[in-house]
């Protein structure tokens, strides 16, 4: 975007508070400041004003046969589909009787004209190297990967774990799988060597793709070790681990195990005929918390996610062939699949990847790439902003940002206070901001800013996307009125919606279709205000959301109560500054042991090898006992108020025994 159309957008109200002094819940409650996007902005966007997105949304909703049937239309269909949607609730199959490929809608179909030497992946690793692929070069490399995965016999319908670091080579490894009609399943690199061996025995994955390290502020996460470690001792199906050479550290080659990527393309040729799939085909396994100890693994299917990728990154992010686009999130997300990697593709955009953390070597690190690439869409979590902030703005004042037009959050609410900021420094007060609800089960945005037209209000993610039925209802399923609190819940199915939970029916029915029959709950609260927009409030499951990522309470539980040392534990989150919400752990040890500061520390660090250092503990306490009912069921509300350092409010007429909530409330036994 020129310089000159960066108009400024004004706010049409003034604030009621004063978002410095505003506390995050406060604030969101009182927010009411409204950006409407600028005319330079509108007018050259797809969607360029409300009348617009409400006549789409209302066919999307009244006529979605129509509506998708057309949008569908531009994927590329080695088979036409003859139906859009069949649903039988829980069980959606959107565009019967079609087929398509994925690899072949990201790459091939982008072959014939200029986008062919175009750039489809910018990449600049964390130490500084720099890799630009065009889509003609990334085509290749995925046909050699597809070809050494067949090499390995790996098939149709096949799982393939991808655990690897922020490289190319984990976009290629993906795409690879999809080109040859396998399942990926890619696991965050900080993920623990436990976790890889629950989800290779849940998935019953035979290969495993991975690395011999990664770089992470400056130090090197052992990935192959990693993945030794999970390996070792079981009967895992895993025949195969392929592991590319990154960091140059020496690893353990297993023989007739372990296999080189880089020798591996010695032995294959660069054509690989892309495999017509159905659309209701298995894309992918992704693994998410949920409020039992064990991850769900979120099936994903192929037409129809990859139909809400691209239709969501041409009108939320609105990409044009001269964007250079950057969405930081790591590969191992659901963000990194859908919005670095297939919806960006699928569209023939440029989609930047950096493998680093944002104050590597120094706090600027993002800003210098912004500037260097001249990014034009950057798309971050809240909890990136929130330590911007606290930098201070002189890291940013170093560099020229005026190269971006749009900015995106995801991941947990935003404050209003880091809304602002975001808007008026790293945008320049000239960028539309567009926040965007969703989740891991949705595959895409589901509640979203479309940013030529809806007028945006900081800390509101303010209206559905296509094809999305949104409502807030009480626990009887009957919509609350403006501003009241209720379950946040999708009353028809859309395109990129799961289509189950790996290898478990039951739990797919139980954890999404059960508190109201008919409709999607995924665990939200929201309220909706008198614009009708949507203000999320958070999950009120028993799932954390900690610097953006998902942690069930239900899993730290059981990472704890494996330590031998432990009889019982109670997780509950309280509120963070920086990260949304920080991990308290209530124990009860076993008798004869004695808890102290450095049992504390220790079980701090049992959590992080079980799990991996993204579920680390904040805090440990101790204490006899954890509050209970009469009939033995933790009673986490009190908790979550001794967490926050709060007064114990409400009603604790059922609690067994009070003396325990004083013993907590004191800081525990210790
Ligand atoms: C939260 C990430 C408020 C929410 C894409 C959801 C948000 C969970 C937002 C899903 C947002 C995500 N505003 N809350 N814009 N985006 N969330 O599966 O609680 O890792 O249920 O997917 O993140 O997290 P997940």
């Amino acid at each position: 975007m020129s310089k000159k159309a960066a108009a400024k957008s004004s706010p049409k109200k003034a604030a009621k508070t004063a978002p410095k002094a505003a506390s995050n819940s406060k604030s969101l409650m009182t927010e009411s400041r409204v950006f409407k996007p600028s005319a330079e902005f509108s007018k050259k966007a797809r969607i360029s004003s409300m009348a617009q997105y409400k006549k789409m949304h209302e066919e999307s909703i009244k006529h979605p046969d129509k509506f998708f049937g057309r949008e569908a239309k531009e994927l590329h269909w080695t088979k036409p589909f003859t139906k859009v949607l069949d649903w039988k609730c829980p069980n959606a199959k959107w565009f019967i009787g079609g087929k398509l490929n994925v690899s072949e809608n990201c790459l091939d179909r982008h072959l014939d004209g200029p986008r062919k030497s175009k750039a489809a992946l910018i990449w600049e690793g964390e130490p500084g190297e720099k890799r630009v692929l065009t889509y003609q070069q990334l085509h290749r490399e995925v046909c050699r990967f597809a070809n050494v995965l067949k090499r390995h016999k790996v098939k149709k319908g096949d799982r393939v774990i991808i655990y690897m670091p922020m490289i190319p080579e984990a976009a290629i490894a993906m795409l690879a799988c999809t080109r040859i009609g396998a399942m990926h399943s890619v696991i965050f690199g900080g993920f623990s060597a436990e976790s890889i061996k629950d989800r290779v025995l849940d998935c019953g994955a035979k290969i495993i793709i991975t690395a011999d390290g990664g770089y992470r502020r400056g130090a090197v996460v052992p990935l192959k070790k990693n993945v030794d470690d999970a390996l070792k001792g079981k009967d895992t199906p895993v025949e195969t681990v392929v592991v590319y050479k990154r960091t140059g550290q020496d690893v353990h080659i297993e023989e007739g195990r372990d296999v080189w990527w880089h020798r591996e393309l010695e032995y294959v040729d660069a054509r690989c005929a892309p495999v017509a799939m159905d659309s209701e085909s298995p894309l992918f396994i992704l693994y998410t918390s949920g409020s039992t100890g064990k991850p769900k693994g979120i099936l994903h299917t192929t037409g129809g996610y990859l139909l809400h990728a691209q239709m969501t990154c041409k009108y939320v992010f609105d990409l044009r062939d001269d964007d250079v686009y950057w969405c930081t999130a790591d590969i191992g997300w659901v963000t990194g699949h859908t919005y670095m990697v297939y919806g960006p593709l699928a569209l023939g955009a440029t989609s930047l990847m950096f493998e680093g953390a944002p104050n590597w070597p120094e706090n600027d690190r993002f800003w210098k790439i912004i500037e260097e690439y001249a990014v034009t869409v950057f798309y971050t979590a809240p909890t990136a902003i929130r330590a911007f902030m606290k930098w201070g703005d002189e890291w940013l004042k170093k560099h020229d940002l005026s190269s971006l037009r749009l900015l995106g959050t995801v991941g947990e609410p935003i404050n209003p206070e880091a809304w602002m900021w975001y808007h008026n420094k790293v945008g320049g007060g000239k960028c539309p901001i567009v926040d965007t609800w969703w989740q891991t089960e949705t595959g895409g945005h589901m509640i979203t800013p479309i940013p030529g037209a809806t007028p945006t209000t900081p800390g509101t993610a303010t209206l559905p996307f296509f094809g999305v039925d949104a409502a807030i209802v009480d626990d009887l399923g009957k919509e609350v009125g403006v501003n009241e609190q209720g379950k946040l819940v999708i009353r028809k199915p859309w395109p990129s919606m799961l289509r189950g939970i790996w290898g478990d029916k039951k739990r797919y029915q139980d954890a999404y279709w059960s508190d109201f029959k008919g409709w999607y709950f995924a665990g939200d609260g929201a309220r909706r205000d008198k614009q009708g927009n949507f203000w999320i409030i958070g999950r009120i499951d028993d799932v954390l959301n900690v610097a953006g990522h998902r942690l069930g309470t239900a899993e730290v539980e059981s990472a704890l109560v494996s330590h031998p040392a432990v009889a019982e534990a109670a997780v509950v989150g309280r509120p963070d500054e920086m990260k949304g919400q920080g991990v308290v752990c209530f124990v009860t040890v076993k008798e004869g042991i004695k808890s102290s500061r450095e049992l504390g520390e220790e079980l701090k660090k049992h959590v992080r090898k079980v799990i991996g250092p993204v579920a680390t503990p904040d805090e440990v306490r101790f204490a006899a006992a954890l509050p209970k009912t009469r009939s033995g069921k933790i009673m986490r509300r009190l908790l979550k108020q001794i967490a926050a350092g709060e007064l114990i409010k409400g009603d604790t007429t059922t609690l067994e025994d009070i003396n325990v909530i004083a013993q907590l409330a004191a800081g525990g036994e210790d």
